[in-house]
């Protein structure tokens, strides 16, 4: 009954008119089958939008009416269109599609809205129909770091590391289950109440977390950790005061003099984003593997090789662990192995990889002091279920583990590189450590923002001098240490 735009390109109908009201419209994968239907071409009544939907901020919350209309028209939208078809279609066609049909529904249906509601109201649906829905908006932007929804009405974000409420909600949490489920369909997994975890990734490569009812309580709860296609790198840190000049130089030898390192952090404190810029100092003629839960890391090097754990399938099976990925790197004759976050067993062979010739081997690990960091690694091992004493364990990390990065977003939102702290060695059965750089909170300014500075401990011969030597890279330790100082 509906007219169509894009000839050759038209998305067959479904024969019967809209009904007013649906409960839930299903993903376009579930859709019936295509009936075209006699068409005529459709009243151009909203003009094209200027820019692709995405582009839009959902900063304003819209009335109650707004979302009532858009459920009804939305609805009727859903039993008109053949979604599976319209899925065939490149985005701009679907959209313009849309845009007819839309148009057709509000005169039928008499719908008085102005003109900038009713290009909200065509963005929202083409969202909800060939996107992620209101998530869409968000997706697009690229200040954001998370995003955080909770249950259908309450999506937080962060932006320049503060936590904020936007404006964006869904219709209901059956909505924002479909869009969950859209989610983890596309990494082959499936969340319901029978299988109510799920870690997936966007194709941007966006790391998502959702969790739904009963273990949710107040609706699917779904977390996104916004892929930053540029990464930053040390100057960015430098420039955002996360480090002293003098700081990142020395971080940049202890990269590139092959330093076993442990970055440890809360999270969402800047860990992996420092591994990252950490590898950007190793040379490229090594051999790096990297082992990642979900790949995150972006190595510039040529001789990379990039593995990732799986999760165990539907039925329970077909995982790979991060142990199995280390144990197997061990075999692939790697010069550097780097471990996206250390958070079990795996531990113990990372550690014996440093042991055992890998010298410049990387990790992260959630602890908030470098102290903690090396206690955590102990009892991962321990819980890993290796029978050993303690102090056979503590020596054994300080063989392995020669400097700790402390990472830390501070109350103010920003991130700081709180510690650069050499492991020097045990005495009894205590690990001894030295701070080579700390970061001094004066106080706050008038605006609540943290002031600090990145001060040097005042060691101007760290353990690690040798190294340094061997590589050619004493002078600039020496100048680097010699000037935080001054
Ligand atoms: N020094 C920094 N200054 C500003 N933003 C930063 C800084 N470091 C990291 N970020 C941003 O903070 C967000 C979280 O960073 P990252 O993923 O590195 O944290 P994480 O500690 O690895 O988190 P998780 O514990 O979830 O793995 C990212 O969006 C990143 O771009
Ligand atoms: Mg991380």
């Amino acid at each position: 009954m509906f007219g169509r735009r894009t000839e050759g390109q038209a998305v067959p109908r479904k024969p019967a008119p809209a009904p007013a009201s649906r409960p839930e419209a299903p993903p376009p994968a579930a859709s019936a089958a295509p009936k075209a239907g006699p068409q005529k071409p459709a009243p151009a009544k909203i003009a094209p939008a200027a820019k692709p939907a995405a582009a839009a901020r959902p900063s304003d919350h819209h009335s109650e009416s707004y979302y009532q209309i858009k459920t009804t028209i939305f609805n009727a939208l859903i039993d008109t269109i053949d979604l599976t078809q319209l899925a065939q279609l490149d985005a701009e066609s679907a959209r313009e599609e849309i845009r007819d049909i839309v148009n057709e529904i509000l005169s039928i249906k008499n719908v008085v809205m102005s003109i900038s509601e009713q290009e909200a109201l065509l963005q929202d649906i083409c969202n909800d129909v060939l996107g992620y829905g209101p998530l869409e908006p968000l997706l697009a932007r690229d200040d954001i770091a998370d995003i955080m929804v909770n249950g259908y009405e309450r999506t937080f974000i962060e932006v320049n590391g503060k936590v904020e409420l936007t404006g964006v909600r869904f219709r209901d949490n059956s909505q924002l289950m479909n869009i969950c489920q859209r989610i983890v369909s596309q990494v082959g997994r499936r969340v319901d109440e029978s299988s109510p975890i799920c870690d997936a990734r966007l194709p941007d490569g966006s790391r998502v977390n959702v969790i739904v009812p009963p273990l949710a309580i107040d609706g699917p709860a779904l977390t996104i950790r916004k892929f930053r296609r540029d990464k930053l790198t040390m100057n960015d840190l430098v420039q955002y005061n996360s480090i002293s000049q003098e700081g990142a130089e020395v971080l940049g030898i202890i990269g590139k003099v092959r330093c076993n390192v442990l970055i440890s952090g809360g999270t969402g404190s800047g860990k992996t984003t420092l591994l990252n810029c950490l590898t950007g100092f190793i040379d490229t003629d090594e051999r790096v593997i990297t082992c990642e839960d979900a790949a995150e890391l972006q190595l510039q090097q040529p001789h990379v090789v990039r593995l990732e754990t799986r999760p165990p399938n539907l039925e329970g099976q077909g995982q790979v662990t991060m142990t199995e990925l280390v144990r197997n790197c061990l075999r692939m004759r790697p010069e550097r192995i780097i471990v996206g976050e250390v958070r079990g067993p795996e531990a113990f062979d990372l550690l014996q990889a440093m042991n055992t010739g890998h010298d410049g081997s990387m990790g992260t690990l959630h602890a908030n002091s470098p102290r903690e960091a090396l206690s955590r690694l102990e009892s991962m091992i321990t819980m890993g279920g290796y029978q050993l004493p303690s102090k056979t364990i503590r020596e054994m990390i300080c063989g392995s583990i020669d400097v700790v990065i402390q990472a830390a977003r501070l109350r103010d939102g920003s991130r700081r590189i709180t510690h650069i702290t050499e492991v020097l060695g045990t005495e009894g059965d205590v690990i001894i450590t030295q701070d080579l750089f700390v970061y001094d909170i004066e106080g706050e300014d008038e605006t609540g923002h943290i002031i600090g500075k990145h001060k040097s401990t005042g060691i101007a011969r760290p353990s690690f001098w040798d190294r340094a030597r061997y590589y050619n890279q004493h002078h600039a330790l020496a100048a680097a240490l010699d000037r935080a100082q001054g």
